[in-house]
């Protein structure tokens, strides 16, 4: 939110003062002096008036989780473990995933409690490619990469699917680059041919990568390079 209004937000001070207050260069965010009103405030910064903390900033957290199959993409879940009982840190509530997979599909799981971040990796408007290594119980003809690159109407959205990139492995076996994240997206694509998946597994998001480290039910912090990629 912008810095007046967050000042302003404050009982005791006017939209008038708030204005004063900045400009007279009495307000840090992160330590430094911040003059502009408009200046956009983050939950995760330090801002303070002269030597007053008015919000201590929360610590930003970004997790890459090698998701293993059985396991289910969300923060509760009555049968079944979740994602977030995979990791072992203290303050996992404000946690929420950038991006969810099926039960039985595994690989790169991004977390945060970074609400704009996780967005960012994940609105279609973004056009960040999701990049799946697909096994099949029929095989994969060549028919398939041309009806992907068309893309396909879904009847229950209303929309036809931004193209996508097919780059056949095998007779069973394939790459394929979404750049959206359509529910059972994969599935329903190669559901079009009467193809069942049989196996999934998300290799990248943008340009973070899967860990090749990381064990399926490992993770770790993503570099200061992967999050700033988003
Ligand atoms: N598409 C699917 O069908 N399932 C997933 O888990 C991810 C993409």
């Amino acid at each position: 939110m912008r810095l007046d209004r967050f000042l302003s937000n404050f009982p005791r001070f006017s939209r008038q003062d708030s204005r004063q207050l900045i400009s007279a260069g009495r307000l840090r965010v992160d330590g430094a002096i911040v003059r502009d009103p408009r200046f956009e405030v983050r939950e995760f910064q330090r801002v303070q008036l002269d030597d007053e903390l008015l919000q201590a900033g929360r610590s930003a957290q970004y997790w890459m989780l090698h998701k293993p199959v059985g396991v289910v993409s969300a923060t509760c879940h009555d049968e079944h473990r979740t994602v977030l009982d995979l990791l072992d840190e203290a303050d996992k509530r404000d946690l929420h995933l950038a991006g969810r997979l099926d039960l039985n599909t595994s690989g790169l799981l991004l977390i945060t409690n970074d609400g704009r971040w996780s967005r960012r990796i994940t609105q279609p408007q973004q056009r960040k490619p999701k990049v799946y290594l697909v096994g099949t119980e029929q095989a994969i003809t060549e028919e398939y990469a041309e009806v992907f690159e068309r893309g396909l109407y879904f009847a229950y959205e209303d929309l036809t699917t931004l193209p996508a990139r097919l780059e056949v492995l095998g007779s069973h076996c394939a790459r394929l680059t979404l750049y959206e994240g359509r529910y059972h997206q994969v599935k329903r694509m190669f559901g079009h041919f009467r193809n069942r998946v049989v196996t999934l597994h998300r290799e990248s998001m943008g340009e973070i990568h899967l860990d090749p480290q990381l064990a399926p039910g490992q993770y770790r912090s993503l570099s200061a390079a992967e999050i700033a990629s988003v």
